[in-house]
């Protein structure tokens, strides 16, 4: 099974390629994007590590002045009528040498030291011009990390909480979450945005499977907003409709401090190591003030211009896992939460953990991030699981992985009752995720004694 596995994993790279890239998904996401690039990285360095450089770096080619680095790089070879919202409805003004409406104003989580560091350690297995040519990688970007996580705790500390403030829910990666539905309620829905400005998402997906017209409608009024102020976060909470600290982007902000420590050792800047580690427990600390619920004993999102937390019970909940200074209390909560009927790790479903509570009405088997089972947030929990010792219950949902994944192919996910797959078929994170999954069994570094 699993040299099939890698093999059509190592074709789905291959296919997604593009010039300096990769592309998430030939038809639905013709253009890089950035988290994706973090998790296809730490795949696509087993078969590939150039260009598992080369797409970070394209990446942080288009990195901001002010250190953020955009959801979306768009490829000037693709035409703005294949995808929606494209270059010119964000209207992106030039940046440094770049040419105007070369990327989105907004980020997604900063997931890129984590694999920067993991792509730097699989290295030594290609060779010492392998490891050269890491080394150098990493002196390239480390800069330009720790300016992208400088952005986030500074202008984004929107609530003041040092937490990083979200100002959409594409920021997240986890687009569509129930998470924001208390948050978006809030925002006005503008029905007549959708007529002058037409989604192309239903052309290449089933509508099923998609976001609602209105919460579209609402997704390209919060662009708007920010767009008018060009992407400014000068006192954005008194004239932005949208922002809430979301504990899985706040985690990996945390996770992502951790790895520049190691990065930072690694250049032989030991001070700097020692401030990636206070900074990450910072961030542990924030979260469990601000984002812990002692009622549901569990992580929610707030809405940081009410103050609330939201109700949902999401995937994004399980993530502080990531951290581990994470106090004993948190891992326990988490760890039911992970284990109980409403995600039921996979000893009890075969599968791994839906993105949404499987108890709650809605609960969706079709509609993105409302119920289906995605590999990379699952990829993170396992993460988690290993860094708090947790062996048994990390190699059962590695497993549960590899098996949905070779049965269903490289979907972008999955139906979280039968495993079909759902969503773009040959997705480039999945079937690196697959790729990691099958060759790696260690324990990250800073992992707590099992
Ligand atoms: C969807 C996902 C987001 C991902 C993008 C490209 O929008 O919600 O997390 O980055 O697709 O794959």
């Amino acid at each position: 099974m699993s040299a099939e596995l890698w093999n059509s994993a190592a074709r789905v790279l291959e296919i997604n390629w593009q010039d300096d890239h990769m592309v998430p998904s030939r038809r639905l996401y013709p253009h890089q994007w950035s988290w994706d690039a973090a998790f296809i990285a730490v795949g696509l360095a087993y078969v590939n590590p150039t260009r598992a450089w080369r797409d970070l770096r394209s990446l942080f080619e288009a990195q901001w002045p002010d250190g953020r680095v955009p959801h979306i790089v768009f490829d000037p070879a693709t035409a703005e009528a294949d995808y929606f919202p494209g270059p010119s409805f964000w209207g992106v003004p030039a940046y440094a040498n770049r040419p105007p409406n070369g990327s989105t104003g907004i980020v997604q989580p900063p997931l890129h030291a984590v694999a920067a560091w993991e792509v730097y350690r699989r290295a030594s297995a290609h060779g010492a011009a392998c490891v050269q040519q890491a080394y150098g990688e990493l002196e390239w970007l480390y800069p330009r990390l720790v300016a992208q996580q400088e952005y986030l705790t500074t202008r984004r500390d929107l609530g003041g909480a040092g937490l990083a403030g979200i100002v959409h829910p594409w920021e997240s990666g986890l687009d569509n979450s129930p998470s924001w539905d208390a948050a978006m309620a809030n925002v006005p829905a503008d029905m007549t945005l959708l007529s002058t400005f037409r989604r192309r998402d239903l052309d290449v997906a089933d509508a099923s499977h998609r976001p609602t017209d209105r919460d579209y409608a609402r997704y390209v009024g919060l662009v708007l907003s920010y767009r008018a102020e060009e992407y400014s976060d000068t006192d954005l909470l008194s004239r932005h409709m949208f922002a809430v600290e979301c504990p899985s982007f706040n985690s990996i902000l945390g996770a992502a401090e951790l790895a520049l420590a190691q990065i930072a050792a690694v250049l032989g800047l030991a001070a700097e190591s020692d401030k990636h580690r206070d900074r990450a427990q910072r961030i542990t600390g924030a979260i469990v003030k601000h984002l812990w619920n002692p009622e549901t004993r569990t992580f929610h999102a707030r809405d940081v211009r009410t103050g609330t937390l939201s109700p949902a019970h999401c995937v994004s909940g399980l993530m502080p896992l990531m951290l581990p200074d994470l106090p004993a209390e948190q891992v326990e909560g988490i760890l039911a939460e992970a284990r109980s009927e409403r995600f039921g790790l996979p000893d009890e479903t075969g599968l791994p953990v839906p993105s949404y509570d499987r108890t709650a009405p809605d609960f969706d088997t079709q509609r993105y991030w409302r119920g289906p089972v995605w590999i990379n947030v699952n990829w993170l929990l396992r993460r988690g699981l290993l860094i708090h010792g947790r062996r048994d219950e990390a190699e059962d949902l590695r497993a549960a992985m590899v098996r949905l994944v070779h049965r269903n192919g490289h979907f972008e996910y999955f139906h979280p009752k039968n495993g079909e797959g759902l969503g773009a078929p040959t997705f480039s994170w999945t079937a690196a995720l697959a790729l990691d999954l099958l060759a790696d069994r260690s324990v990250p570094a800073y992992a707590k004694a099992g």
